[in-house]
């Protein structure tokens, strides 16, 4: 973990909840946040994945707790969030991080296959801000729900994760303005392409690697430490009157489209 701008120490007497916190992105960020001082909870379906990172944060001082469930059961996920909120004495932040992703041309996709990534990115994230609204609500609190570029900019073979990140920032924007009058600001993070990740192995076969990184306009991957920076903004007081945004990490690459994506078509 690269050291971060913010200042440490910055969210001592909070505690997080992080969806898909076991690994790739989800686990930067809750290392980060556990490093910035917040107690953390993990979650996702594997429990050795979860049990991992928590001894990480452990040994780095931090407080991690594991609770394996899969997003899709509202009943698994709110019995989480409240045994995390009840351990750590409240809960002031909610971070969706758990997906599933894979590349599938539409015309092949099966309805199957659709529904599952809808049903793990969409409604696990809906099922988490639903489970959480009530703990958020009473001291104030703040939601960061991790989608995509692809929510935004057509993408071959990704109708379905593009139709699921783009529910989750409808949803963040929906939130938001339901939700501010109870203290809780909801906003999302849409990373590029970042790397040494689960979603960037599936996204770009081998090959194919150099040929997307010249495209970004920064010219290369970004990382998990940049990511969990524009999420530690969003949590922070530095971000008070933010809500309803989607922060775009991304270095340009949205900029051109889909463009860095269109040879995977063949
Ligand atoms: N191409 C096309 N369809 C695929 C696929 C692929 N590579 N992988 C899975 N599917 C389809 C399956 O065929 C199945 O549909 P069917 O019943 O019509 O055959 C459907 O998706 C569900 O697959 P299943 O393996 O039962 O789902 P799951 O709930 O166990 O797992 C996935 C969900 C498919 C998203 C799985 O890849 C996963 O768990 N991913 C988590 C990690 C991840 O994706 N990380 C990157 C995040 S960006
Ligand atoms: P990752 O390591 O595979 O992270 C996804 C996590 O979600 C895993 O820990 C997984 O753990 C968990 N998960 C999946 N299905 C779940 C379910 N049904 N219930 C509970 N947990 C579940 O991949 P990543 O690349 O870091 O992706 C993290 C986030 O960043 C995702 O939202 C992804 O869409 C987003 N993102 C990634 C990139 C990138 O370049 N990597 C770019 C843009 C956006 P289990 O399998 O143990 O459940």
């Amino acid at each position: 973990m690269s050291e971060s701008v913010f200042r440490p120490g910055l969210l001592i007497g909070k505690a997080a909840f992080v969806t898909g916190g076991g690994s790739g992105i989800g686990a930067g960020i809750a290392k980060r946040l556990a490093a910035q001082g917040a107690k953390v909870a993990l979650l996702g379906r594997k429990a050795e994945k979860l049990e991992k990172t928590a001894a990480e944060i452990e040994a780095a001082g931090g407080v991690a707790r594991c609770f394996p469930a899969d997003v899709r059961s509202y009943e698994e996920l709110a019995k989480a969030i409240d045994a995390a909120a009840e351990a750590f004495g409240g809960l002031q932040i909610l971070i969706n991080s758990a997906a599933g992703n894979f590349l599938a041309p539409a015309a092949s996709l099966s309805a199957n296959g659709f529904r599952s990534v809808i049903e793990i990115d969409l409604c696990g994230s809906f099922n988490a801000c639903r489970a959480a609204f009530q703990h958020l609500a009473k001291q104030g609190g703040s939601i960061v729900s991790i989608t995509a570029t692809q929510a935004t900019i057509p993408t071959p073979l990704q109708v379905h994760a593009g139709a699921a990140k783009a529910g989750i920032e409808k949803m963040t924007r929906d939130l938001a303005l339901e939700w501010g009058r109870s203290g809780i600001r909801v906003n999302a993070v849409a990373p590029g392409p970042i790397a040494d990740t689960e979603g960037m192995a599936r996204l770009a076969p081998p090959g194919v690697e150099d040929g997307l990184k010249k495209r970004v306009p920064m010219q290369r991957y970004g990382t998990i430490d940049e990511v969990c920076e524009a999420v530690t903004y969003l949590v922070s007081p530095a971000a008070a009157y933010v809500t309803g945004a989607t922060l775009l990490v991304d270095g340009g690459s949205s900029l051109i489209g889909a463009g860095p994506f269109l040879e995977l078509m063949g």
